[in-house]
């Protein structure tokens, strides 16, 4: 009886304190639900890349927990880029490469983190992808591109998922042909790729240390 006299009030105080724990990571659970923003910018002359990269912001929008901006690169402002937790770049083929618009942007975002991060993109994801006029003319080199200086400036890459698409870089569309424009299974493939550079950007944000 003693024993439990003495032994009773010292339980109650370690329960106590596991439950204020309890407490205190509930309330930091309920920071870090703050939504993952995603920045979706694309270059679009004549509309192709438009309608890729809506086709990717639906995919990423169908993740809970995740915000997406779709943007114009022109559009795209500095706020919209330090506040993202991932980025995707569109951009048309332009003589084998990315377009100078896009590549733009790129410099931009490489300005804008350098003013604002000690170590530009670090914890933060990327992606690309792209259309251009016909196969294989310069879809691979427009996306490694984007990739290296997104890489250079220390962001996670994000693949593709290459349904049927040749999307392993990331999406891509195919635009010339007949009939023109970008097709179903382009935009199929270039919505799983949204889906999975948002669920895995999610992932990798709530595993983060702040
Ligand atoms: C200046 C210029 C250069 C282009 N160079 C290429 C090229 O090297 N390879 C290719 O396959 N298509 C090329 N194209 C075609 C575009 O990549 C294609 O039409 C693309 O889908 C356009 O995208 P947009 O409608 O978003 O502007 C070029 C188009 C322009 C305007």
């Amino acid at each position: 009886m003693e024993f439990r006299r003495a032994f009773y009030p010292r339980i109650m105080l370690k329960l106590a304190k596991r439950l204020a724990l309890v407490a205190l990571l509930i309330a930091g659970a309920g920071t870090a639900a703050s939504p993952v923003r995603i920045l979706i910018a694309y270059h679009s002359q004549t509309g192709n890349t438009a309608k890729l990269a809506a086709a990717v912001r639906e995919g990423a929008a169908s993740v809970a927990g995740v915000e997406v901006l779709l943007r114009s690169v022109d559009e795209a402002g500095t706020e919209d880029i330090v506040k993202s937790d991932g980025i995707l770049l569109g951009t048309p083929v332009h003589w084998g490469n990315l377009s100078a618009e896009s590549k733009r942007f790129l410099d931009r975002i490489g300005e804008v983190l350098g003013k604002t991060s000690k170590m530009l993109g670090e914890g933060r994801t990327a992606g690309v992808f792209c259309t251009a006029g016909s196969i294989s003319n310069g879809q691979e080199m427009a996306r490694l591109a984007a990739i290296a200086a997104f890489l250079d400036m220390r962001f996670i890459v994000i693949g593709g998922v290459n349904d049927e698409g040749f999307g392993s870089l990331g999406p891509q569309a195919v635009t010339g042909g007949s009939p023109p424009g970008v097709n179903d299974r382009d935009r199929a493939e270039a919505r799983r790729f949204g889906e999975r550079f948002a669920r895995l950007t999610w992932q990798f944000r709530a595993g983060a240390k702040p």
